[in-house]
């Protein structure tokens, strides 16, 4: 037995926080009865409906890992019809992408049908690392790094640096090139960071996410999870 909002969060319709606004909404049903109230459990036989859709919970779980190019979006569906990640991924599946990278930014990013394991890589307790390499203006000195490296607070909270390095700078065009690993997942956080400094990033890529690296990817490529790096994803928690 698992509580009802951990199901509705596990089979990927929504975070658990969201699932147990809906079971106070009365939005959700067990079995034809509306569940109003938190603490509720169900069995593997129960049937669980959100919003009147019945919750398929035995779907097979799929695992993607994409190098997205720039100018596309991080979702499911865009009003405007710009291109999305999930434009990209040949599966019958309903994926959808495991936190966001700017419409700008490149690089690697998770797509899967598995809502335990999204909610597992983007809660903020579990601090999966993720490494960028950010192209910015202007060189930072000694002062700006030891800032970076003692935690620069952006909307009052301190971002954690967990790595950073200059890999390169162009003295001509006054631009240096940084690798940094941050913990957080908050939207724009490196560009809100580096602008903080007052170094605007100009390009973003994301190298890697925990243990995942670009390796081979391709912009536009991407490659199916192995059940080994799924259960190591699990693990990170
Ligand atoms: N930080 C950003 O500023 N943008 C991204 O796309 C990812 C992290």
């Amino acid at each position: 037995m698992e509580r009802l909002q951990k199901v509705i969060a596990d089979s990927g319709v929504t975070s658990r926080r969201k699932a147990e606004e809906l079971i106070l909404a009365g939005k959700v049903r067990v079995n034809g009865e509306v569940i109003s109230e938190l603490g509720v459990k169900v069995s593997g036989n129960d049937i669980v409906e959100v919003d009147g859709a019945i919750l398929d919970r035995d779907i097979v779980k799929k695992y993607y890992l994409l190098n997205k190019p720039r100018g596309v979006i991080s979702s499911v569906s865009d009003e405007k019809k710009r291109p999305t990640v999930v434009d990209y991924i040949d599966t019958d599946v309903r994926i959808y992408p495991v936190g966001r990278l700017d419409y700008d930014t490149t690089g690697l990013i998770i797509l899967t049908n598995d809502g335990k394991l999204a909610n597992l890589l983007m809660h903020p307790t579990n601090h999966v690392p993720k490494t960028y390499i950010a192209k910015i203006e202007g060189f930072l000195n000694k002062d700006e790094i030891d800032r970076l490296r003692s935690g620069v607070r952006i909307d009052g909270r301190k971002v954690f640096v967990d790595h950073f390095k200059i890999r390169d700078k162009n003295l001509e065009k006054k631009t240096s090139l940084v690798e940094i690993t941050i913990v957080e997942g908050r939207n724009h956080i490196v560009k809100k960071l580096f602008e903080s400094l007052g170094h605007p990033v100009i390009r973003l890529s994301r190298i890697k996410i925990a243990f995942l690296e670009i390796d081979k990817l391709k912009s536009g490529e991407y490659r199916e999870l192995t059940i080994k790096e799924v259960k190591k994803l699990y693990s990170l928690k």
